[in-house]
């Protein structure tokens, strides 16, 4: 393992293709934008403003934004934080999972009318004349795919779009998604803490050339080793909340012990826990392009050193070998939340097949 510093000047950030029948190059990796507007505590839009402009400084310039964090506030942020910079910009926001200016939700809506209404609002928030990569961010059950996507196809064709992605699809959805047409990225949970995109949906995405964008990298930020309690979360942060049985009772103590073990690799190899994290997800092929998600330069920093720890072999092996954070408990091993939200999802009709863990939040 060798490791840099985090001062990786902008023009030597590496990059990796996203995609084979319709490729976008991106930073390998990215910033995940959600938490500077919603979900993890209150942030400042100044923080959140001066993290994406250092991000850009250093060459990492794929960012990712959805309609719905805010909700609204985050494209807003993400298009003032952007404006004068767009060309050094990657820009990805998702649509779909729908929701009033009040916050309330409005379910999941994949119908052709709303992917053209979402995208033009999008635009419009984030300032500029098109997306460069749009997400699907959850499946509509009750509209067939080749529609939605039919719709985001017209999208690209009218040049408000470069690419399309998909977010929690399943194996199947992919498929007939990719038929429609080319899908460049899926975006979906993937860490040392979430792994079960590893079964089917890796080899698939492999299989039809689709790029991985791994959403919570850090395990929603478990696995930096900074949160020990939900006592060092803001009173207003969402995983305090049963969306995030990781982060309650017995599953967090659990997984403490796994975050002990990332520490003692991390430190073996004197980078932080979060390095290794991140540097574990950039390890699994350079079709898979992690965006962290933080609102603080100071983490960002940390998270593109990640960028030059190099995992040998023997690295990887005894991160498998320790079975380092394999399956995080509250994800797949709280079967009765599992069940109660797959229930409640399935009967708005917006789990795709492919939602086969517990803790990937359907709202976010
Ligand atoms: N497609 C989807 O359904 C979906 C779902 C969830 C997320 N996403 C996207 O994926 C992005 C990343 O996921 P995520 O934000 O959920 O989880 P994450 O990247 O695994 O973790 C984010 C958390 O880790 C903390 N953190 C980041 N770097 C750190 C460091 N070096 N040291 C200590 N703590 C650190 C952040 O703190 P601060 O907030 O205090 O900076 C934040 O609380 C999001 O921003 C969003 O754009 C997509």
């Amino acid at each position: 393992m060798t490791t840099n510093d985090t001062s990786t000047p902008a023009a030597s950030t590496p990059r990796r293709a996203l995609g084979t029948a319709s490729s976008l190059t991106v930073s390998a990796l990215g910033l995940g934008c959600m938490g500077m507007s919603e979900f993890y505590g209150t942030g400042q839009e100044a923080d959140g403003i001066a993290t994406i402009h250092r991000a850009l400084d250093l060459g990492v310039s794929f960012l990712d934004t959805a309609d719905m964090y805010g909700p609204f506030t985050n494209e807003r942020l993400v298009g003032r934080a952007i404006a004068g910079r767009r060309d050094e910009v990657v820009l990805a926001t998702k649509f779909g999972n729908e929701r009033a200016e009040d916050g309330t939700r409005l379910g999941i809506n994949g119908r052709p009318d709303y992917v053209r209404t979402a995208a033009d609002a999008s635009l419009k928030r984030l300032g500029v004349d098109h997306i460069d990569l749009y997400y699907q961010h959850r499946v509509d059950k009750t509209v067939p795919i080749e529609e939605t996507v039919g719709a985001m196809a017209e999208l690209v064709t009218a040049g408000k779009v470069r690419h399309l992605g998909l977010s929690e699809a399943s194996v199947d959805t992919i498929r007939r998604a990719h038929a429609v047409h080319p899908i460049t990225a899926l975006q979906t949970e993937y860490s040392l803490f979430t792994r079960h995109v590893e079964d089917e949906i890796l080899p698939t995405l492999r299989e039809l050339g689709i790029g991985l964008v791994p959403y919570s990298p850090l395990g929603r930020g478990i696995l930096t080793g900074a949160i020990t309690s939900p006592d060092d979360l803001d009173a207003d942060d969402s995983r305090r909340t049963a969306y995030f049985p990781r982060f309650q009772g017995a599953a967090l103590e659990a997984n403490l012990a796994l975050v002990a073990r990332v520490r003692e690799i991390a430190a073996a190899h004197h980078v932080t826990p979060g390095q290794l994290a991140l540097a574990w997800v950039l390890a699994q092929g350079d079709d898979v392009v992690p965006i962290p998600g933080t609102k603080r330069v100071r983490y960002l920093e940390e998270n593109v050193g990640a960028l030059g720890v190099d995992l040998t072999a023997d690295d990887l092996a005894a991160i498998e070998a320790g079975r380092a954070a394999r399956c995080g408990r509250g994800g797949a091993l709280r079967r009765p939340l599992l069940d109660r939200r797959l229930r409640k999802q399935r009967s708005r009709g917006d789990a795709d097949g492919g939602l086969a863990h517990a803790d990937a939040c359907d709202d976010c």
